[in-house]
């Protein structure tokens, strides 16, 4: 990792002296099964982070550390604030599987049963890293014994997780900071396998459990115009174009601030069908400056429907892997900050999430190393001026719907439509446009959609097809090509 990590709006600036270590030292050296679905909206304002972000269909997490566990003031903040957790390091390969095949559960169950009788959600972290291997990975492997090693290793972690872990990091920290677009990290994997080790493991990952979310996480990644970000983008794009299995992008967001275009970003991902997930959160700082970064996150994550939920890199200054910086939410007495109170509010205001079970089942046969299309880069700013398409007038017992641009960006673009019921109530609707441009859907929330060439229709979703007289619901997309807002009719039976 350089020196210079990306603050706001992409601009790189100096470290200070605690963070430069740290940088140097850490990210330097190292380099269930239920799917979310819509939810009610907000109701009265919820007290705890994770009942903050259940109400919008998240999950508010926090990276655990078994060797705290005997802390009775750590376990109870744990398990009044959070619904969602993730080992710090308990799940990595070499604590895990310290001897070849021989697997070391202790620490990490103890973590997992614990969430698991708690209702929260897991993350898996992670199954393939650069750092904290076992030391019988080793340079001596040739390269058909560490593909073993790897499959072995991925399939009897994730075999022992099975229902419940709900998402997998299953590549963690492949690319590299510097380089052009699209280069890897050099490690043992790239060595010995070259760069199709990343698909490697996730078509493994897939064919272990088919019910699991499948994620790439990453630090730097956060601006949506970084090249580290624009390679992350190409690559899962480009599996998904080829069927390789991917469901999620971790945005590690290890930072001072986020770039002014992170929830530029997370939509970005988001437009290629993946989930996101803010995924070791922690920021630098202190008093209002810290609340209102952190607050800038919160809102950006949701203010897109498929992030699906955050988790912080722990619950206490005291023990956060870069303490001197008072990233976190607690104070080192387990206090909340102001940071906190800001991520509650933001979490009490947000708008529901969405996410669809995971991708179809892998093609048996990896194919060559993954190809990365420059074409694919994601681009700069997203438009700042919403529109919506005219909305027509619902008969009596009819149904109108008005499509309103949410956010765009090169490329790409996210809508809501509103469905309206007219003088009396509707049961079940259908709302069908035509693109005037070319424009593809490629993720629909809230609706179930069919298209032939240029014309959309969708259909009610089970839970949504049931509207009061004079009341509305509404449904989103993410779209390929220019924002557009065609007219769009509405018919109900
Ligand atoms: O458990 C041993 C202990 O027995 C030994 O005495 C001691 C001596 O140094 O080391 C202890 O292990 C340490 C471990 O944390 C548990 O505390 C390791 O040295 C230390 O390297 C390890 O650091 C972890 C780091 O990943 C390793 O790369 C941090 O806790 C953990 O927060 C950090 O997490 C990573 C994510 O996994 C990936 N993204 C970046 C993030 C921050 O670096």
């Amino acid at each position: 990792m350089s020196d210079f990590p990306l603050s706001a709006g992409g601009a790189r600036r100096p470290l200070s002296g605690s963070r430069r270590v740290l940088a140097a030292g850490a990210l330097g050296v190292l380099g269930v099964v239920t799917a979310l679905s819509a939810t009610l909206p907000a109701n009265a304002a919820a007290s705890t982070l994770g009942a903050a972000a259940a109400q919008s269909g998240r999950y508010f997490g926090t990276a655990i550390a078994a060797g705290h566990l005997n802390d009775s003031t750590y376990v109870a903040t744990w398990d009044r604030e959070f619904n969602g957790v993730t080992a710090e390091n308990e799940m990595k390969w070499g604590p895990i599987e310290p001897s070849r095949n021989s697997f070391n559960w202790g620490s990490a169950d103890q973590i997992v049963n614990h969430a698991v009788s708690k209702g929260m959600k897991v993350r898996g972290h992670t199954l393939v890293w650069h750092a904290q291997l076992p030391s019988w990975i080793n340079n001596n492997m040739s390269a058909s014994d560490l593909r073993s090693a790897m499959t072995n290793h991925i399939t009897q972690v994730m075999n022992h997780y099975k229902g419940k872990v709900f998402a997998w990091d299953v590549v963690n920290e492949a690319f590299a900071d510097g380089g052009a677009v699209g280069t890897l990290r050099d490690s043992i994997f790239t060595q010995k396998l070259g760069k199709g080790f990343i698909e490697e493991a996730f078509r493994a990952a897939r064919a272990a459990d088919p019910n699991v979310k499948l994620c790439y996480n990453d630090y730097n990644i956060d601006s949506a115009t970084a090249a580290k970000t624009q390679g992350v983008y190409n690559m899962v794009k480009d599996f998904k174009a080829r069927g390789v299995p991917i469901d999620c992008v971790g945005l590690q967001s290890h930072f001072g601030n986020p770039p002014s275009n992170y929830q530029q970003n997370i939509a970005q991902f988001a437009a290629l069908g993946v989930d996101v997930q803010i995924t070791e959160l922690d920021v630098g700082g202190s008093g209002s400056t810290q609340a209102d970064a952190y607050r800038r996150v919160v809102q950006a994550c949701t203010a897109v429907p498929r992030c699906t939920g955050i988790t912080v890199w722990g619950i206490t200054d005291k023990w956060s892997w870069r303490s001197g910086d008072t990233p976190l939410l607690f104070d080192g007495n387990f206090n909340k900050k102001q940071a906190y109170t800001s991520v509650l509010n933001a979490l009490n205001a947000a708008t529901p999430s969405t996410s669809p079970s995971p991708s179809a089942s892998p093609s048996q046969s990896p194919s060559a190393s993954p190809s990365a299309s420059p074409s694919a880069s994601p681009s700069a700013s997203p438009s700042a001026s919403p529109s919506a398409s005219p909305s027509t007038s619902p008969a009596p017992g009819g149904c109108s719907a008005t499509i309103k641009t949410i956010n765009s960006w090169g490329g790409g673009f996210q809508s809501e439509v509103t469905v309206q019921a007219g003088s009396s109530a509707v049961n079940g609707w259908t709302v069908k446009w035509t693109w005037p441009g070319g424009q593809t859907i490629s993720s629909l929330w809230n609706g179930r959609q069919s298209s032939s060439g240029s014309s959309v229709t969708v259909t009610n979703e089970s839970y949504n097809g049931s509207i009061a007289a004079g009341a509305s619901t509404t449904f989103g997309f993410t779209a390929n090509g220019t924002a557009a807002t065609p007219t769009a009719t509405c018919t109900s039976p």
